[in-house]
């Protein structure tokens, strides 16, 4: 964290063109306090984790998400629910990141999770197993408040523009509570 403010790194679960959870993640670009930023980092080229591969270094997309996590103040994560759990693209890419043990770029990092779906839960299955994965890669996420948009359908226009105002609301309050938690560490 520099004196003027704090960095942080956005990841999407998933890797649509149109998906809510980037355009959530989006959002949160606009609504941050004036002191946060947000860059959003890609997972498309991260490889399916392979400890062979491990062996011979990391791929390069692995290498340049390690040195962007390890940068950042702190991370967020906007996620889809898929089958109940965290999608395979991103559980993928914490498994690269969780190594080596102990010196992870997320450990003692503060996280905060957030989620959008089309369902009434909003991706409340989802996030706990999500956090589950950061506890074990000794992430710290933030408890309270949580994100989880319901009827994500209904929250966005065709352009992706969250226009839901008290989803703006709330995920504005999210963001100043996780610039608190950030400050914290
Ligand atoms: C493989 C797959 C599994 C899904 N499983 C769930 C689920 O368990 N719960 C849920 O609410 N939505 C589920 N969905 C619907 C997603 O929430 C929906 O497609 C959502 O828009 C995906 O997020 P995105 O818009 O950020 O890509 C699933 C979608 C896919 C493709």
């Amino acid at each position: 964290m520099t004196a003027t403010g704090i960095r942080v790194i956005g990841i999407v679960g998933s890797l649509r063109a149109k998906s809510y959870n980037g355009w959530l993640l989006r959002a949160a670009t606009e609504l941050a306090p004036p002191e946060m930023t947000i860059a959003a980092v890609g997972l498309a080229a991260i490889p399916l984790y392979d400890q062979d591969l491990e062996a011979q270094g990391d791929p390069a997309p692995v290498a340049a998400l390690r040195a962007a996590l390890r940068a950042a103040d702190a991370v967020l994560i906007a996620s889809p629910e898929y089958n109940y759990g965290v999608p395979g693209v991103l559980k993928n890419a914490i498994d690269w990141i969780s190594r080596p043990p102990g010196n992870a770029p997320l450990h003692k990092k503060p996280v905060a999770i957030m989620g959008a779906g089309p369902g009434g839960s909003g991706t409340m299955r989802m996030q706990p197993q999500l956090r589950l994965t950061l506890q074990a890669i000794g992430a710290c996420a933030m408890p309270k408040p949580e994100v989880a948009v319901a009827s994500c359908r209904d929250k966005f226009d065709a352009e992706g523009r969250l226009t839901d105002e008290k989803t703006r609301e709330h995920l504005q309050g999210f963001l100043i509570a996780f610039a608190d938690w950030t400050r914290r560490f």
